[in-house]
């Protein structure tokens, strides 16, 4: 029986095989399956974040590891009550070789367990959720952003050293802004200070008056907040206007001023926060990028941008190495634990777990940039709390 079971198992492995290689040698095209936010709060991070994916796929004259690139698309609305519904679409009834997605944390953690229980290579253009890269990680799932612990701790180092003493954070109550608040909180008690109150809102809720006066009366030194997108505009416009930004310094993971300089004008000037990226880093090779991505799409890219384009890079160097052979997952897992990525953001290379480990910039809003104030800390390395691999 057992020995039956084994030769069947071997059987059904093999022919797999026979069919991959005969579909590659048809010149079958890569069918990317991207599920990304186009409608919502974070409907200009997906945007981007495809824009970023497809300049470098062209750069490659349209193919990646000699197979020629097919997208489909869903949007996911950043509804984590609707991921798993989105993401077996594209598994089981659109056949993608590979995920490519999302921003949200939420729905980043469902779309990683179908992964998981697939098989289906993921890779994370976005999303911090730790566990993607911490409990959930995998051979097959790969991340080319951040972890939210990254920017988050990075800042509490910062503002620790700043000298501040009372902190009160404030963020949307879901895993982006819980482990956001939880990266800084550890850096930030660990250099002295101490979090007197930790608020939020559900996401992706705007309504932070009430909130506002509670920071205006607890007077705290300093404000640590997560927001992006949409809300991230709105946030900072509000802080302004309750007359708190001249007398309690705000300070940020480093989405809260991404791709939202236009919409937040004056009332962002000056704010520091902490991230991977930033808009004037100088480099040749952010340089070229960011004038290529200019002349595509005329819009000056931004963070997420980046994490398309690198995530399109990260599939590219797989698929080189297995020949576009997306089956030979462990060959595939090995090349790109190899690579320096050569990132416009500046090289780095993946974690065990998979997660960037990566320079975090310390930068601060002039004009319509993030400029770069110096480097908060160097090569960080996501803890991977949970991940065995
Ligand atoms: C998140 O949900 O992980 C996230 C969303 C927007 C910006 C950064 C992180």
């Amino acid at each position: 029986m057992k020995n039956t079971r084994l030769g069947l198992s071997l059987f059904t492995t093999a022919l797999l095989a026979l069919a991959s290689s005969a579909t590659l040698a048809q010149g079958a095209k890569l069918k990317v399956g991207l599920m990304l936010p186009y409608t919502g709060t974070f409907a200009a991070l997906g945007t981007a974040i495809e824009n970023g994916f497809r300049l470098y796929v062209a750069e490659q004259g349209g193919k990646l590891g000699g197979r020629e690139v097919e997208f489909v698309k869903v949007d996911d609305e950043s509804d984590p009550s609707k991921a798993t519904d989105n993401v077996n679409k594209l598994v089981k009834r659109d056949n993608v070789d590979v995920l490519v997605g999302t921003v949200h944390s939420g729905v980043a953690m469902a779309m990683a367990k179908v992964a998981k229980d697939s098989g289906t290579l993921l890779i994370v253009p976005n999303a911090g959720a730790d566990a993607v890269t911490g409990a959930m990680c995998g051979p097959n799932i790969f991340r080319s952003s951040f972890s939210n612990w990254q920017p988050g701790y990075a800042m509490g180092e910062v503002v620790a050293k700043k000298g501040h003493k009372k902190v009160v954070t404030i963020t949307w109550k879901y895993a982006a802004g819980d482990e956001s608040v939880r990266g800084f909180k550890e850096a930030f008690e660990k250099g002295g200070g101490q979090v007197v109150k930790e608020l939020n809102l559900p996401f992706p809720g705007v309504e932070f008056q009430a909130l506002l006066t509670d920071i205006a009366s607890t007077r705290p030194d300093a404000v640590y907040t997560f927001f992006a997108g949409g809300g991230a505009v709105k946030f900072v416009k509000d802080y302004a206007a309750a007359g708190l930004k001249k007398n309690i310094p705000l300070y940020g993971a480093g989405f809260l001023t991404d791709g939202t300089l236009e919409a937040q004008g004056a009332d962002a000037d000056g704010l520091l926060t902490t991230l991977h990226y930033a808009d004037s880093l100088g480099t040749p090779r952010d340089s070229a990028f960011r004038l290529a991505y200019a002349k595509s799409y005329k819009l000056q890219p931004d963070v997420y941008a980046v994490q398309g384009y690198d995530a399109a890079q990260i599939l590219g160097i797989g698929l080189t190495a297995v020949k576009g052979d997306v089956g030979k997952k462990a060959e595939f897992a090995a090349a790109v634990q190899r690579a320096r990525i050569d990132s416009p953001r500046g090289p780095f290379m993946l974690s065990k777990a998979h997660n960037p480990v990566q320079d975090i910039y310390l930068r601060q809003v002039v004009g319509k940039e993030n400029k770069v104030v110096g480097v908060a800390s160097k090569a960080l390395t996501d803890p991977a709390r949970g991940c065995r691999m």
